[in-house]
């Protein structure tokens, strides 16, 4: 496995946090704290926030990303945003599958496929999220629930697809509780995500694939994490409202 096939991302996600103007200070005060980074630097914002994000980031190095998207085009869905939507205000990312949508509004792994499925028929790239529960965790069944998200999620998707999708690692119970899984523990589940993206596709779609861990990623922890072999970026919460400490993750990241 060589990780320098890889392509280092960075991504905050914001969550449901930041007016438009506060959003567009939060960028300011970030752009010119990440203009030389050695990775991909991504915002993932609010739907009221992407515009003035993109306006904001327009000839910077960050990339501008929503935190969901529908599965269809457009319809009697109401309030939710279609990946065509995304794609014409000039989004280039979007977090599909995210824990907090699979906990707190149904989301399944039957409808983040669709979803994923929206994200690529519109061009856009996929931060595609998997995690177990604690219980899960303790149950030892770890491996085969993120296996079993990651097959699902990816089901109909092509290798020439798969490019444009990250994963991201986030395993449930160190999303906002400061509680960070070791580096072991995640780069041993980042590993068993490319060995199962192996199995799907083949060893040379699995090494080129960006793997992400998130969960109480910050400023001190966030170097031992990424020079973990298999653990290719970070997907940031509660540190990426922070302009210094999303700044350090970043440069933790470009070495
Ligand atoms: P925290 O970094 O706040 O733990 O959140 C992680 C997360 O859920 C990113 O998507």
């Amino acid at each position: 496995m060589n990780k320098t096939l890889r392509k280092a991302v960075i991504a905050g996600n914001w969550k449901m946090n930041k007016t438009p103007a506060e959003a567009k200070e939060l960028l300011e005060a970030i752009a010119p704290l990440v203009k030389d980074a050695d990775c991909d630097v991504v915002a993932c914002v609010p739907y009221v926030d992407l515009s003035v994000a993109l306006e904001t980031t327009a000839g910077s190095n960050i990339r501008i990303g929503a935190e969901n998207c529908h599965w269809e085009a457009s319809g009697a869905y109401t309030g939710e945003i279609s990946a065509p939507m995304l794609k014409a205000v000039g989004v280039d990312y979007v977090i599909i599958g995210h824990s907090e949508r699979r906990t707190y509004f149904g989301e399944t792994d039957v409808t983040v496929n669709k979803r994923v499925r929206a994200a690529l028929d519109n061009g856009l790239t996929v931060i595609l999220c998997v995690g177990e529960y604690l219980e899960q965790r303790e149950q030892g069944i770890t491996d085969e629930i993120v296996a079993m998200q990651t097959k699902v999620a990816l089901q109909g998707v092509s290798e020439a697809e798969l490019k444009r999708i990250i994963v991201a690692y986030e395993p449930v119970w160190a999303i906002g509780t400061g509680k960070t899984a070791t580096a072991e523990q995640a780069n041993e589940v980042c590993a068993m995500i490319r060995r199962t993206v192996a199995g799907l596709y083949n060893a040379q779609a699995a090494d080129g694939l960006t793997i992400q861990y998130g969960g109480s990623m910050n400023a001190k922890n966030a170097e031992e994490l990424l020079d973990q072999p298999d653990v290719d970026g970070g997907l940031i919460g509660g540190a990426s409202l922070k302009p210094e400490d999303f700044a350090a993750i970043v440069k933790a990241a470009s070495r």
